[in-house]
């Protein structure tokens, strides 16, 4: 198994390459790409870490090196929100950044898993499917929008409000991946109920929990740890998936059957071939439901955004 990280050097970059050194399969390969020239010792620095798991690291222009041969290929290439930014205000350097990159997957491992956390998740992952249609690799399949935060969020927030232990909670987050389009399925925490007061007060505290660690760093860039971790979990699911174990199941943002928007954040079984089933998103309670159809319109215009940054 191989796996590549694009954006190796950042904030989420590191985090994510470092807990995957220390947790994917022994045998397995990482690769680090980042256009800041510090990603080779990044590393070398990994490197001494003792497990089993080969590592390299290349900077530059050209991702090629790091993309050779790649299963899976997560990106976090790009820049971060700073206070007062929303995360379509990272569109404009975002959008080209990944539209790039992709670009390259498609042309040096166009079989890969592709993951991206990149913001505008929305809007970014419909830009690499356009691309990678347009280079003719594209499956729907293979390419995701990584939502994992929310679903961590999730589980924390919940078992501190109710004085549960978080890995006993487990919740779908459905939607997208900003404001009022992450919906997390709070009416389906098996044993756990809510007062009508708290799961308002819970969705959105998840909505605006990007913005919390934003204003907590005072502009030195959001969430970084956390992220990496959550995108480390969905990374090695992925790589267990792919690898023949079964009923593995995660959240993220994919093309869906089109039964709400194109692309859409749902629970999904994983297989060898990257999604194996999207699975329903489950009874929804009157103020989910609600919540459902008012994030439509939004989730939708975030998505013709990218289909159009690439067709135009
Ligand atoms: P960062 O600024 O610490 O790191 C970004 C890295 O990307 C830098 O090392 C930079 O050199 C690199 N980079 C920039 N342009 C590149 C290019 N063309 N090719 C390769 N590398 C390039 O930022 P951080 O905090 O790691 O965030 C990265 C992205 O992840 C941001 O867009 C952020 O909004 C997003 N994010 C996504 C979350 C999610 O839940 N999906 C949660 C938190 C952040």
């Amino acid at each position: 198994m191989k796996v590549a990280v694009l954006g190796a050097a950042g904030g989420i970059g590191q985090a994510l390459a470092l807990l995957l050194k220390i947790q994917l399969p022994s045998g397995s390969e990482l690769s680090l790409y980042d256009i800041a020239p510090v990603t080779p010792g990044v590393a070398v620095d990994l490197s001494h870490i003792p497990t089993n798991v080969r590592i390299s690291g290349f900077s530059g222009e050209d991702a090629t090196p790091a993309l050779e041969g790649a299963d899976i290929v997560l990106i976090s290439a790009g820049v971060a929100r700073k206070p007062g930014m929303d995360r379509s205000d990272l569109f404009n350097v975002n959008a080209g950044i990944v539209k790039n990159l992709v670009e390259q997957i498609a042309q040096t491992c166009p079989h890969a898993c592709i993951a991206i956390i990149t913001n505008p998740v929305n809007t970014t992952v419909p830009i690499a499917a356009e691309v990678l249609k347009k280079a003719g690799v594209y499956d729907r399949n293979k390419l995701f929008g990584v939502t994992a935060l929310d679903v961590i969020r999730t589980s924390t927030f919940v078992a501190e409000l109710k004085g549960k232990k978080p890995d006993e909670i487990n919740a779908p987050v459905i939607g997208g991946h900003s404001g009022v389009t992450i919906l997390p399925l709070l009416s389906q925490i098996p044993g756990v109920s809510f007062t009508d007061e708290e799961v308002a007060f819970l969705t959105k505290r998840i909505q605006n929990a990007g913005t919390e660690v934003v204003e907590a760093k005072a502009g030195g860039g959001s969430a970084t740890l956390s992220m990496g971790l959550a995108a480390a979990r969905f990374g090695l699911a992925l790589t267990r998936a792919l690898l023949g174990e079964q009923g593995v199941v995660e959240c993220a943002y994919v093309e869906g059957d089109g039964e709400y928007t194109r692309f859409f954040a749902q629970p999904l079984l994983l297989g060898k071939n990257g999604i194996a089933q999207r699975q329903p998103v489950g009874p929804l309670s009157p103020f989910e439901q609600q919540a459902l159809d008012g994030l439509l319109e939004t989730l939708n215009k975030d998505i013709v955004l990218g289909e159009e940054f690439v067709n135009r």
